[in-house]
């Protein structure tokens, strides 16, 4: 016999677990499948982002930072440690408990809010006039009916043509994440989010890490003018990048009793070169996850690209079929695919759930960390509108200097006449955190005067978003 739900959600990732949450806040009845396995076979919902995207890769992150304090930095407070090692396995295993914390903790979430879940793979079987169905294939094979369906099946990475991940020497984020020593020579394909921050782990920890990357210049969507601030602080650390490379083929070799990667490539003056490592990071971007879903069982509209076809408010061409997160348009941001849950589940319910795209931060979660919200002063040039910037620097910051942490800047981009910021940068310490203050701040259409006549708490990183505010208008106080 089928079990009959309000709405079934396919895919408890940060999209669909926080789709099914919502939702059963508002009274209705949920249902919400999910194939991750952990290691012993068990349900790890979480999606990519706990299991081996956002979660996993902050854990190493950490990590990585605290040995390179250690290493480098613990010198200049006074404190001297001898005998200094690194325990990759260590680091490894609490990366796992972290990610397992996180998966019990959605299962907590499910129960407390009697969202009925279900393990395995979720497909469409057909529709009828209760709603759809849809199979569920796993340890027991069950069919639901869901009035409303959400798909937030996510994402995988994106191969290079040709070169399949063995998660050994060729490896997507999810090998990346689980490397069981540090690598000699560690190579990465792409200048993107998880090659600076895969890349740097490494780096921190030991490895020669070089990345070549496709296009001409670094960080193409962020603020010229701190991709160039970043690229300078991420060269100085040691990370070797290499732009407007052409890869013509990645060969595994035998090097005595190992092997080894050979990337062979055409630079940015078209002459052949070749890079050889021990591992090789593939991160090229991703594409949308619709594997076993069955679409066509009933018709569900993908683009070329294999996105799931939805407009503004996440519906797709089917009623009562909704997509949100990394399988539809806009970018593969875990914040982002929330937010459409959140939104979509309130219109089930009848609500008037909104997902404004223009206050959507991203985040880079090296070090310099590296955050934006709005649109970068190129783009603002671009649109012809009439604008004025301000700039500050963390080297002139308290707080910054106390932490022994003044690489970068903030920066503000805002209308001449209006004032309205439209864009806030940030390249530096804790800019993960900073740039919240900016999302407000954009979400209610704040100038940057507003910022400026805000009182920051002293000595504190904030200030430095309150000189930049200022510098708008040409009057920094501590400039
Ligand atoms: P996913 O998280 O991919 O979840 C989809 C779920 O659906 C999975 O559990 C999958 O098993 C399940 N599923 C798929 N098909 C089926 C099916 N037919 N039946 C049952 N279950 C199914 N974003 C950030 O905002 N911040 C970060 O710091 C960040 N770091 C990242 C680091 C890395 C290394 C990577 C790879 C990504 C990172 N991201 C980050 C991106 C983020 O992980 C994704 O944007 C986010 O996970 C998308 O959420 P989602 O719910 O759409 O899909
Ligand atoms: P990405 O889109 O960030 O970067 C991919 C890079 O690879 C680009 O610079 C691209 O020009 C380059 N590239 C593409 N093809 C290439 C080729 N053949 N040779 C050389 N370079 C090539 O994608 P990435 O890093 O794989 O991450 C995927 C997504 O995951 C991100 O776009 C982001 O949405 C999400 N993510 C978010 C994080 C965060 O929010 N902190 C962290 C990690 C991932």
């Amino acid at each position: 016999m089928s079990k009959s739900f309000d709405v079934v959600v396919i895919g408890a990732g940060p999209g669909g677990y926080i789709a099914a949450i919502r939702a059963a806040q508002l009274g209705l009845s949920v249902a919400c499948i999910d194939e991750w396995k952990n290691a012993q076979g068990g349900p790890a919902p979480g999606g990519t982002c706990t299991n081996v995207g956002c979660i996993p890769s902050k854990a190493l992150l950490q990590s990585s930072e605290n040995y390179e304090h250690a290493a480098h930095h613990f010198k200049d407070h006074g404190i001297e440690v001898k005998g200094l090692a690194m325990n990759v396995a260590q680091m490894i295993a609490r990366k796992a408990a972290v990610v397992k914390q996180n998966n019990d903790g959605i299962l907590y979430l499910f129960k407390k809010n009697k969202v009925a879940f279900f393990h395995g793979r979720g497909s469409f079987a057909g529709s009828g006039e209760a709603g759809y169905q849809v199979k569920v294939a796993g340890a027991n094979e069950e069919t639901l009916v869901g009035r409303h369906v959400i798909v937030a099946t996510g994402s995988n990475p994106r191969a290079l043509p040709g070169v399949e991940f063995d998660e050994k020497l060729v490896l997507s984020n999810d090998g990346a994440l689980a490397i069981p020593e540090v690598p000699k020579r560690l190579g990465v394909v792409g200048a993107g989010v998880i090659g600076l921050e895969m890349g740097s782990v490494w780096r921190r920890l030991g490895a020669d890490v070089t990345i070549l990357e496709a296009l001409p210049a670094f960080l193409g969507a962020a603020d010229a003018q701190i991709a160039r601030e970043a690229q300078k602080a991420f060269t100085k650390q040691g990370l070797k990048m290499h732009f407007g490379v052409n890869i013509t083929a990645v060969k595994r070799e035998k090097k005595g009793k190992a092997e080894e990667v050979v990337v062979e490539y055409n630079d940015d003056k078209g002459a052949a070169q070749s890079l050889a490592c021990d591992r090789l990071v593939v991160s090229i971007g991703r594409v949308p996850n619709t594997n076993g879903l069955a679409p066509e069982a009933v018709g569900l509209a993908l683009d070329e690209r294999g996105f799931v076809v939805v407009d503004d408010e996440c519906r797709t061409n089917l009623p009562n079929v909704w997509a949100i997160g990394d399988v539809v348009r806009g970018p593969m941001l875990a914040h982002k695919a929330e937010e459409e849950g959140v939104a979509v589940a309130e219109r089930i319910a009848g609500q008037h759930g909104h997902v404004d795209f223009n206050t959507i931060p991203w985040v880079i979660y090296t070090s310099p960390e590296i955050a934006w919200v709005g649109q970068t002063e190129q783009q603002v040039k671009a649109s012809g509108r009439e604008y004025r910037t301000g700039t500050f620097p963390f080297a002139a910051n308290g707080r910054a200097r106390a932490l022994g942490d003044t690489t970068g800047l903030v920066k503000f981009v805002a209308d001449a006449g209006t004032d309205e910021i439209l864009g806030v940068h940030i390249v530096g310490p804790m800019a993960s955190e900073l740039i919240a203050e900016a999302v407000v701040a954009m979400s209610f259409r704040a100038s940057s005067e507003d910022i400026a006549r805000i009182c920051h708490a002293h000595p504190s990183l904030s200030e430095a978003t309150k000189e930049a505010a200022l510098a708008v208008d040409k009057r920094t106080l501590n400039l």
